[in-house]
């Protein structure tokens, strides 16, 4: 996976919880407390989720406030800034959220081994929406992060309830 993941991780950990604790979950992951990473290197899918587990031991949290702060981190800060005009067509969570099958593949297109997340949608009633996700990766507690910090990074109260490991329900309140 692309290694965007692993830095805006390790730009939250460090900006909320200290280097030492970036340090640390490097270490605990097997990793060199020096490691470097570039956006578009590719990092082997097991480490990430090596270094995800290794953070969220180190600073005592479940998956679920792991991937919480992450989703967070990654719509409201880090994608903002690296990903600029992936944001400007979009003028709520429901835009945002339909847009986001076609921007993984624009993503990703001319990056050899990408393996973008794939997501189709179907509404089942005018503010339900259900997101299957199609990925070889089963990281679908990053993509209720996700969608969590889309609602606050339009301001809105949307709930997001995981149905199985490749389906999630989305609810607007308009
Ligand atoms: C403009 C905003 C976004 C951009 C540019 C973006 C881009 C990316 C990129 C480049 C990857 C790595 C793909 C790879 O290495 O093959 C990724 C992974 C992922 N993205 Fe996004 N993303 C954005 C927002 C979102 C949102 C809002 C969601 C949820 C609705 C989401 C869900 C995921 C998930 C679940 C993964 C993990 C990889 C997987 O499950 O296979 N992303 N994203």
């Amino acid at each position: 996976m692309k290694a965007g993941i692993v830095i805006c991780l390790g730009d939250l950990v460090k900006e909320k919880f200290g280097q030492q604790k970036w340090d640390a979950a490097l270490e605990g992951a097997g990793l060199n407390k020096n490691a470097m990473f570039i956006p578009i290197q590719d990092v082997a899918d097991e480490t990430v989720i090596k270094v995800v587990h290794s953070a969220c031991k180190v600073l005592n949290l479940t998956i679920e406030q792991a991937t919480d702060a992450f989703g967070d981190y990654w719509v409201n800060t880090y994608a903002p800034k690296i990903y600029r005009t992936y944001f400007r067509g979009a003028n709520s969570a429901k835009d945002f959220l339909l847009q986001m099958d076609r921007v993984h593949e624009a993503v990703t297109t001319n990056i050899p081994n990408a393996r973008p997340p794939r997501f189709s949608y179907e509404w089942t009633n005018d503010k339900t929406l259900l997101m299957k996700y199609k990925s070889t990766r089963g990281m679908i507690d990053i993509l209720v992060g996700c969608v969590k910090g889309v609602g606050k990074y339009f301001n809105e109260e949307i709930r997001v309830r995981k149905l199985s490991t490749d389906k999630i329900e989305v609810v607007f309140a308009r």
